[in-house]
């Protein structure tokens, strides 16, 4: 019995996942409407919320897997990368409950947690596959031979995949965060309306940032009332723009590492459109796309624990060159 903590970002999620990769509870509370109204993540706003959430959220996990603290066997958690201040909260409540039952601590990278969301049951995904991790602070394309790692073949070069659709929101007046908005906007809209350019940047790497300025200038040309009367047709362009690279890449990358399956995880796994663009890919279920807890106790399974109280030292890392 796998007890996993995330809390690298805006949810605070706990869950309990057996060792086979069964989910007997997956609790998320999202911060994002306390985000909103700065139109982002405010980082210590974050941190606050998750020391008030972490204890309530832990608990309704055990209760909803009808587990007592007594029959957990390991604390998984997510070390890095995120927020440096909201990850600690999660580290040092696990960090806690690991050393208060003498249990053993699994530490886990934040993107191998979403690509250990195709682990988990009634649908595990057996390595080797080509995954594109699509979220809101990373755009990768991963080569996966085993479930306990990865290596990567391509990244962003600027903004991230969610990250460009958030910011395209933003422009679009539809709020924070907005790839689940312009998701539902754009299926009112026509995605050839307007032709917006993806930068071809060489390699397997991605590039969004000229994309997001192409709408800006799209955005002010059109002024107010035409934005108005065009607003989903811009969505749809603007996406359809995301998805065609995220697509073209990663079937690209899936044929030169010879892989015969294309899996896709994070946030932006959960658009729609992508997911009706890659029919054959192994697509993360949609309530494990965006952050969660059982993708890190997924996780936690295929790490290297850290046996009781060697771990109370152990630090978070805020970028993964660390
Ligand atoms: O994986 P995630 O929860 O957090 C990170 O690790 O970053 O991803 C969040 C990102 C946000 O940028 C959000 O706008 C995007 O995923 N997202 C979507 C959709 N749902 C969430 N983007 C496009 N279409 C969606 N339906
Ligand atoms: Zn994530």
């Amino acid at each position: 019995m796998i007890l996993g903590l995330e809390t690298s970002c805006d949810e605070t999620a706990a869950a309990v996942v057996t060792d086979s990769g069964e989910i007997l509870a997956n609790v998320v509370s999202s911060q994002a409407e306390l985000h909103a109204k700065y139109g982002g993540v405010v980082p210590e706003v974050a941190s606050r919320r998750h020391l008030e959430l972490v204890t309530p959220v832990l608990r309704e996990a055990l209760d909803e897997a009808g587990v007592g603290l007594d029959r957990v066997e390991r604390i998984a958690v997510t070390q890095g990368p995120g927020l440096i201040g909201a990850l600690l909260v999660g580290l040092s409540a696990a960090k806690a409950l690991a050393w208060a039952r003498r249990l053993p601590l699994a530490p886990v990278n934040h993107l191998h947690g979403h690509v250990a969301s195709l682990f988990l049951r009634p649908d595990p995904l057996e390595p080797p596959f080509l995954c594109l991790l699509a979220s809101g602070g990373h755009t990768l394309l991963l080569d996966v031979q085993e479930h306990g790692g990865f290596a990567v073949l391509g990244t962003t070069l600027d903004d991230a995949a969610g990250e460009a659709f958030d910011k395209g929101a933003r422009l679009l007046g539809l709020g924070y965060p907005g790839g689940a908005a312009i998701d539902r906007l754009a299926r009112e809209g026509d995605p050839e309306a307007f032709a917006f350019p993806i930068a071809r940047v060489p390699g397997l790497d991605f590039s969004f940032s000229g994309l997001k300025t192409a709408l800006l200038y799209k955005v002010r040309e059109l002024g107010a009332n035409e934005l108005e009367r065009r607003r989903a047709d811009l969505a749809a362009s603007y996406q359809r723009a995301i998805v065609g690279a995220l697509v073209e890449r990663a079937e690209v990358a899936a044929e030169q590492i010879g892989a015969g399956r294309i899996a896709v995880v994070g946030g932006v796994a959960a658009n729609s459109e992508l997911r009706a663009a890659l029919p054959g890919a192994a697509l993360a279920p949609l309530e494990l796309c965006t952050d969660n807890a059982a993708m890190i106790a997924s996780a936690g399974r295929y790490v290297e624990v850290i046996p009781f109280a060697r771990y109370l030292a152990l630090d978070a890392y805020a970028s993964t060159a660390a």
